[in-house]
């Protein structure tokens, strides 16, 4: 499913408010940018005319996702995958999971953008 306004997957619905994490002209046109909310560490990414967030921790070995770059087609396709940049695992960024180990992923969450804004609802705050 997807949220037509925003160019989005929808994730599980959660009843977490939406918070500001950057402007939109502040994420690069390739890789990640690397965002705190409150102790949690995420990387957004800008996919498909939209955007993504995700949890930055490798559940590998805790390298940060949002300096790995995006792949499409060659991983998983026509998914858009994350690779990590220590040992090239990659996941899923719709859905957080590694195609090659579905065990492993990482927390996909609720993003749009509201007037240059990118707002996310952080799953399972820390
Ligand atoms: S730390 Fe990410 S693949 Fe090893």
């Amino acid at each position: 499913m997807t949220d037509e306004a925003n160019n989005q997957p929808t994730p599980a619905p959660n009843d977490q408010p939406w918070q500001d994490l950057c402007a939109l002209d502040d994420l690069p046109t390739k890789g990640g940018l690397y965002v705190e909310h409150g102790s949690r560490a995420l990387a957004v990414f800008r996919v498909d005319g939209g955007v993504r967030v995700i949890d930055d921790h490798c559940p590998h070995a805790g390298q940060s996702l949002s300096s790995g770059a995006l792949e499409r087609e060659v991983i998983d396709p026509p998914n858009v995958c994350v690779i990590c940049p220590w040992h090239g695992w990659a996941f899923r960024i719709d859905d957080g999971a590694c195609p090659d180990n579905e065990q492993y992923r990482v927390a996909v969450h609720e993003a749009k953008v509201v007037d240059g804004r990118v707002l996310a609802r952080v799953s399972d705050p820390r």
